[in-house]
């Protein structure tokens, strides 16, 4: 399959897409749409793409585009996952992927339906830190893992919408598929046990908040995500006999391993675009013609979803008068 790629939106996570794209995948970024002709232009010239549109329904009218990456807004994203499916496109859609789990459901009904692939865009699971980190759990040299302790934070200046809770802002929805995603994709399980605390903003989604999951009825999961302060982000893996840390474990390019005897491990993955790793795969998925990802798959996707969507419905509950 020769790849034609076009691009949804102008958003600030485009040029990192368009840089793994051009710098390691094989396919070609065809064309891109915003909202404002002036902006599709300007980020057309600047990474040599053929086309650009003012309207994205100009995009999925494009017949010669055969994989549709939509980076918009998160509460936007199911209508333009629909529409690209609509028009018979391979959709990689980004994090999180819709804003409940009964949309996902059907997203990836109807691309199965139409022998589509689908993925939702989540870069972790595929760092080459987090694979080997994957390799050190499973073959036991740290024991029985019992907790893990995820920590971030991020800035929210720089739009809107980030913030608003109808837009598909806040704290949990803006990052919290990371941390899902990737215990999910470590253990390979579903999650147990759930429970959520927030801070409200000023915008009407979570300014802060705390969650603590069960996995495989042994492993406790707390992460601590924050708008309001700065917390270094690191994700800590504790098992009997060690723990490995991960400084920002969602764009990992190092670890740790820390042995209760001393004993230390390196683990170094250096790279300029870690969506590069992302990318590699889906391509692969499109050249064998899989409609699914076997490890980005519509579980993880679901899953995720349902486990942000059920922690939200239970702060709403709080929240009512
Ligand atoms: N995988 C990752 O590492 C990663 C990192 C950051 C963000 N993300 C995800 O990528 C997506 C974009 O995030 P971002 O932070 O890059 O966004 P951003 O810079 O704030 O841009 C969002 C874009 O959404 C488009 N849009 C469509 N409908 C809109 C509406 N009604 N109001 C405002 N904007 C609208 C706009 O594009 P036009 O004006 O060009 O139409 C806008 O530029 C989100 O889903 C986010 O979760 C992923």
């Amino acid at each position: 399959m020769n790849i034609t790629y076009g691009i949804i939106s102008t958003a600030s996570i485009v040029p990192r897409f368009m840089n793994a794209v051009q710098k390691g995948g094989q396919g070609k970024i065809i064309a891109i749409a915003s909202r404002s002709l002036d902006k599709a232009q300007k980020m057309a010239e600047d990474y040599n793409i053929p086309r650009a549109y003012g309207t994205y329904d100009e995009l999925f009218h494009d017949e010669e585009i055969n994989v549709v990456y939509i980076a918009t807004i998160n509460s936007k994203h199911y209508q333009y996952i629909l529409e690209a499916l609509h028009h018979g496109k391979n959709v990689i859609c980004e994090k999180p992927f819709t804003m409940t789990r009964e949309e996902a459901e059907s997203l990836f009904d109807l691309a199965k339906e139409k022998n589509l692939f689908i993925i939702e865009a989540q870069k972790s699971v595929f760092l080459p830190v987090i694979r080997r980190v994957k390799e050190i759990i499973q073959s036991g040299q740290l024991g029985d893992i019992k907790l893990i302790d995820f920590s971030s934070s991020f800035d929210i200046s720089y739009n809107t919408w980030i913030t608003s809770e109808k837009e598909g802002g806040g704290a949990l929805y803006t990052n919290g598929s990371y941390f899902i995603q990737i215990i999910k994709y470590l253990f390979e399980s579903q999650v147990t046990a759930k429970n959520g605390l927030y801070l409200d903003g000023t915008n009407g989604g979570d300014s802060q908040c705390i969650i603590t999951l069960k996995l495989l009825e042994h492993i406790h999961v707390v992460s601590k995500i924050s708008t309001e302060i700065q917390i270094p982000g690191l994700a800590i893996i504790y098992g009997k006999y060690g723990r490995i840390e991960i400084p920002n474990y969602w764009k990992a390019r190092t670890a740790k391993v820390i042995y209760n005897d001393g004993k230390t491990e390196e683990i170094h993955y250096p790279c300029d675009y870690e969506l590069l790793y992302e990318v590699e795969h889906i391509e692969k998925c499109l050249e064998k013609g899989l409609i699914e990802s076997p490890i980005m798959n519509r579980d993880m996707t679901v899953e995720t979803i349902g486990l942000m969507e059920d922690i939200k419905k239970s702060w709403q509950i709080d929240k009512a008068p």
